[in-house]
């Protein structure tokens, strides 16, 4: 699979690799036991989005969109868990989104993959409770971002609105907080779930979302 490869910003390392295939995980896993150790924390975050009505949404869009956000999540989990059993302590934060919580239209593969995280982050967080790893997800609400800013044009189409609108009567009503999310906020979250301090949580699902889904 090919999508516009958006690289850390920051002066760190990575490894260009297609979440959804195996083998490239394999590779990847490989190369980063070789270049660092065995990885004890596994962050899922990547993500894509495509949005257009149920009966309008392309097969081919649908397959893509479960294959990173959802089988993405599982390959990678799958390829480090051994390791983390051996070590005896772990953690996987699994980006999610408040779209695993809650629907939006025009949304229907990011949604349901986005719900299959959540489901399959229980079932590891059960699983790996005995070997001292954690399994925890994040919700956010819009964070401004790359993702975020190419769907306000689509939006805007669909909806018959300008890129203002859309973000007052579409991306911030649900919330009572009116402001994005930053990215640094959701990294700072991700820094509490693989500390000691979060040790004893498991299986949660944590909004960040300025209290969308609240019922208002
Ligand atoms: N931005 C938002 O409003 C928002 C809200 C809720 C949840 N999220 C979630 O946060 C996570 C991060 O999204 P973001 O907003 O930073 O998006 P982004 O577009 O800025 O970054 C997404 C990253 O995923 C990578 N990626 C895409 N397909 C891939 C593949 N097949 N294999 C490996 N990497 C791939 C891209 O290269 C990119 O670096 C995603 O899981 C997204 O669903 C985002």
């Amino acid at each position: 699979m090919s999508w516009d490869l958006n690289p850390p910003k920051a002066d760190v390392p990575f490894i260009h690799c297609d979440v959804s295939s195996e083998t490239r995980i394999a590779e990847a896993y490989a190369e980063t036991v070789k270049a660092h150790g065995v990885p004890t924390i596994l962050v899922n975050n990547c993500g894509i989005q495509y949005i257009a009505p149920v009966d309008e949404f392309p097969l081919e869009k649908w397959n893509q969109l479960i294959s990173v956000l959802l089988t993405g999540t599982f390959l990678c989990s799958k390829a480090v868990i051994p390791g983390l059993k051996k070590q005896g302590w772990g953690r996987i934060i699994n980006v999610s989104s408040i779209h695993g919580k809650v629907a939006s239209p025009y949304k229907s593969a990011y949604v349901a993959a986005k719900h299959g995280v959540l489901g399959l982050s229980k079932v590891m967080a059960l699983e790996l409770a005995e070997h001292g790893v954690t399994v925890n997800s994040i919700c956010p609400g819009f964070v401004d971002t790359q993702l975020m800013r190419q769907q306000i044009t689509k939006q805007a189409e669909l909806n018959h609105m300008n890129e203002d609108q859309v973000i007052s009567e579409i991306m911030l009503k649900p919330a009572c907080v009116k402001k994005f999310t930053t990215p640094e906020q959701v990294a700072d979250m991700v820094a509490y779930f693989a500390s000691d301090a979060a040790s004893t949580i498991t299986g949660e699902a944590f909004s960040m979302s300025g209290g969308w889904g609240m019922g208002q």
